[in-house]
């Protein structure tokens, strides 16, 4: 028997993704966005798909929410099992910043979301949380941040970025608190600096970059941030997989963390380069301008916990990823 798959932020970077891999089992897809931060392009080419149902709604309209476990309910008895997969967030860093908007949609929100799928008897919730918990202790040298180790959090003394990774950790516990008490199965996911080649209206790093050579030839404005700070990247087929290799993980569905990211470590600046030259920019120049307080310099993940416990792995490296979003772009 098929699943059903409902799907918050349905057309943003990992849900999209997660729409055209259901799809391609057979499986039907119940997916919403309220293009907060995407648009239906990402999913353009299956809709009218008969086994993909999608509307825009908002996780934070009760209506809608409402319209949504009535359909669920009606499509129930013709599916097996039924996944709620959370992925509707206040993300993009400009927003980490508004408290009040990312407290609604990621903490509460996502609890009546989660309560939603208890109630129409869902098997399992996947919730999207951060690597931003780790805030200003996201790295070490030896293997990467854990998902057990104690936190150093930035707080309001600093800036207002924290609110974020404050929400997201709340989540983890509603998710937590949920398969304890044996309502339903389910996990927490921390992912690391998702892109995708659809990224392309977002002030997210790569796009940024892109844009800016597009634009002003060989220029490109960084934050001051970017002369010190190194990241990983993972592309959005990477955090699709592991959300799926998880569902299809049921011993790894114990309401936990799991930390998602690649191991492929670059600066900010040789992230530049490298999208440089693959643009056939010979000498680009880069100014750096303004401050991102909070903003830790690196963020090493470590991922042990998953890759022990299902078979996920990346499969898009940085450089085809990089050649994915500029081909896109140009
Ligand atoms: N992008 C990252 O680097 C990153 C890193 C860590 C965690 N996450 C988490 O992963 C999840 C998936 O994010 P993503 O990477 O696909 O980002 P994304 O911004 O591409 O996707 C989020 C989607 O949620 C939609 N959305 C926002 N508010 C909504 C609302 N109230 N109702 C309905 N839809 C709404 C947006 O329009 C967007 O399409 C999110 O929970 C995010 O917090 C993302």
């Amino acid at each position: 028997m098929k699943n059903l798959y409902v799907i918050s932020g349905a057309t943003g970077m990992t849900g999209s993704e997660l729409v055209h891999q259901f799809l391609k089992t057979g499986d039907t897809v119940l997916g919403f966005d309220n293009f907060f931060a995407s648009s239906i392009d990402t999913v353009e080419d299956v809709v009218g798909n008969p086994a993909f149902v999608f509307h825009e709604w908002d996780l934070d309209n009760s209506e809608h929410m409402a319209s949504l476990k009535k359909e669920v309910l009606s499509l129930k008895e013709q599916h097996g099992k039924i996944v709620y997969i959370n992925c509707a967030a206040v993300v993009h860093t400009e927003h980490f910043y508004e408290v009040e908007h990312t407290y609604t949609t990621n903490v509460v929100s996502m609890r009546a979301f989660l309560q939603q799928a208890v109630e129409v008897g869902a098997a399992t919730f996947i919730n999207c949380s951060t690597s931003e918990v780790y805030s200003m202790q996201s790295w070490n040298d030896h293997g990467g941040v854990k998902e057990d180790d104690f936190l150093v959090l930035a707080t309001a003394e600093h800036s207002q970025r924290t609110s974020y990774a404050v929400g997201k950790l709340m989540t983890e516990f509603f998710m937590k608190d949920a398969v304890d008490k044996g309502l339903i199965k389910g996990c927490s996911i921390r992912f690391a600096n998702v892109y995708s080649k659809h990224e392309r209206f977002a002030k997210h790093i790569i796009p940024h970059i892109i844009n800016q050579f597009i634009q002003g030839g060989g220029n490109v404005t960084l934050l001051e941030n970017s002369k010190t700070n190194k990241r990983t990247f993972l592309h959005n087929i990477d955090s699709c997989n592991a959300v799926i290799e998880l569902i299809n993980s049921p011993d790894a569905l114990d309401g936990t963390v799991y930390n998602v990211a690649t191991d492929e470590e670059i600066s900010i600046v040789d992230l530049t380069r490298t999208i440089a030259k693959k643009m056939g920019i010979e000498k680009p120049e880069i100014v750096f301008e303004g401050y991102r307080a909070s903003d830790p310099e690196r963020r090493l993940l470590n991922t042990d916990k998953l890759r022990s416990r299902t078979h996920w792995k990346p499969q898009v490296s940085l450089s085809q990823g990089l050649d994915l979003c500029i081909a896109s772009i140009k």
